[in-house]
């Protein structure tokens, strides 16, 4: 488990008169609950999508681990160190929700053998079991 630093974290979108994220400073702890909450169009998506590295910061910067991810490469940091849930889930409709777990972790090279039983408790972990 791993912490999230953000420092003077903005970000203005190219031809934006204003940033859409202003010099935002926070931790992320392991094993705590966060909630990012504001009205629409206060950045939190902006936000979230630079701290999940599918942007970066134009001011400041995010570090794991002590890291900075501007340092890192961005695919593995994806792929290995975070993970983010869209407001529009984008998962494989032919899979099952465990298919879907699962398959992220094959991608690392994780055995289907392991990343089933893995899966399956993270499920349950947020309250999602096998109903059959
Ligand atoms: N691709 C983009 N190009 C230019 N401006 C953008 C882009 N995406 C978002 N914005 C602007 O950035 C600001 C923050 O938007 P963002 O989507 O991050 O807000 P939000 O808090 O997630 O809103 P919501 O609650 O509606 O999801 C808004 O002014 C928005 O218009
Ligand atoms: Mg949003």
């Amino acid at each position: 488990m791993s912490t999230l630093t953000l420092t003077n974290v903005s970000y203005t979108y190219r031809g934006a008169k204003k940033p859409a994220v202003s010099n935002v400073n926070c931790s992320f702890e392991p094993g705590r609950l966060y909630a990012i909450i504001g009205p629409s169009g206060s950045g939190k998506s902006t936000l979230l999508s630079m701290m999940a590295g599918l942007d970066l910061p134009t001011e400041g910067t995010i570090a794991f681990d002590g890291q900075s991810i501007a340092d890192m490469d961005l695919d593995r940091y994806r792929r290995e160190c975070i993970a983010m849930i869209f407001q529009m889930f984008h998962l494989f409709p032919l899979l099952t929700v465990l298919e879907n777990v699962c398959y992220p972790m094959e991608l690392c090279g994780v055995k289907p053998a392991d990343a089933k039983p893995h899966a399956e408790r993270l499920l349950k972990s947020v309250g999602i079991t096998k109903s059959r």
